[in-house]
């Protein structure tokens, strides 16, 4: 990063359930957090077993002033001293990233900033430039979140590349599902990552799809259904059986993703690795990663727990590395990919 310059920069994240803004600061080769707002809704589609995006987008229009403004006054920063604005504008539920463009780009044109869209994938993988600036390359990362499951190839601080990816579900849908099935409640990683830390992992056999084919793809669906099958045969399992399922269903995953992500380091001569993404808050998968990189001479880097679910920060990062658009150039694209 350039040592001179120095910005502040604005990002606003509404992609899913999370309604979240936040400045950061740049100046002397380092981003500083200046605030970091984040309304979950996580209580309001708890009782769905999952978010309902038109809930979530009215929820959205109701959240995001209150919560800008928040950001700025934590921050004690006046919309003149910001730089740039930058938003997610996907992948993500349509008419949740609608709220948070349509807000960038009335507030890019009533205090004249410019706007920069932000790809939401990217931003997870920048939630390391917070932790970590000096990166070597070229790095590799796990992007791992309720919706993705891609292994990327970073050949600088810009140029990125999708080198793997699941073919059916994503690791946190995995997760969720698994926490359905048992009746734990949403979000399933959290909880389940709880249970499976008093739990036996080597309790339960379940498959490692994937785990020797010839690529960097993985699969989370047949893991998923081999958990189903044995939930179908225990239908009251007490609390030790459901630590140990929880359990051992985590190693399977995190053995898979592991696997996988380290063979893809080797192919491509990876001089740092990388995890991302809401998965990327589970404990096992990031003292299994620390432990592999550290026996391999490969540097490791992770975002704080709290900046690897959804929050403004990443797209604020993101925003630094990203050119503005004209305003009218700013659309939505829920189907956006690395
Ligand atoms: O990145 P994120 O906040 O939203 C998306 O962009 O999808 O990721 C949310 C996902 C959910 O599936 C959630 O269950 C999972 O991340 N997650 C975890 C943990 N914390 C959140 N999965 C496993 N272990 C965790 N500790
Ligand atoms: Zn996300």
């Amino acid at each position: 990063m350039d040592q001179k310059t120095k910005s502040i920069i604005l990002g606003i994240e509404s992609s899913c359930d999370e309604t979240a803004a936040a400045i950061v600061k740049i100046s002397g080769g380092k981003f500083q957090i200046l605030s970091n707002i984040v309304s979950s809704q996580i209580e309001i589609h708890k009782k769905f077993g999952g978010v309902v995006p038109e809930i979530a987008a009215r929820n959205h229009v109701k959240n995001i002033l209150p919560v800008i403004e928040k950001s700025l006054a934590k921050a004690k920063i006046k919309p003149a001293q910001i730089a740039k604005i930058a938003v997610t504008a996907g992948p993500g539920l349509i008419t949740s990233l609608l709220v948070g463009v349509q807000t960038a780009k009335t507030l890019g044109r009533v205090w004249q900033k410019p706007v920069c869209p932000i790809n939401h994938l990217k931003a997870h993988l920048y939630a390391n430039w917070i932790s970590n600036q000096s990166l070597k390359f070229p790095a590799l990362c796990l992007l791992v979140s309720g919706g993705h499951t891609e292994i990327i190839l970073l050949k600088n601080q810009t140029q990125f590349k999708k080198v793997g990816q699941t073919l059916d579900d994503a690791a946190g849908e995995a997760f969720d599902k698994v926490a359905q099935l048992l009746k734990l409640g949403y979000p399933g990683g959290p909880i389940i990552s709880r249970l499976a830390a008093k739990g036996n992992p080597k309790a339960f056999a379940f498959a490692r799809p994937m785990i020797n084919s010839n690529d960097f793809n993985f699969s989370f669906s047949g893991l998923k259904t081999s958990v189903l099958y044995l939930v179908k045969k225990l239908p009251t399992p007490d609390q030790k059986t459901i630590n140990d399922l929880s359990a051992s269903f985590q190693q399977s995953a995190v053995d898979v993703l592991a696997a996988k992500t380290f063979k893809a380091a080797k192919f491509y001569q990876a001089k740092t690795l990388m995890l991302s993404g809401g998965v990327a808050a589970n404990l096992l998968l990031r003292q299994t990663f620390a432990k592999k990189s550290l026996a391999l001479g490969i540097d490791f880097s992770m975002p704080d727990i709290n900046l690897c679910t959804d929050n403004a920060v990443m797209a604020a990062v993101a925003g630094y590395f990203t050119q503005p658009i004209a305003l009218a150039k700013i659309k939505v694209n829920p189907n956006l990919e690395i």
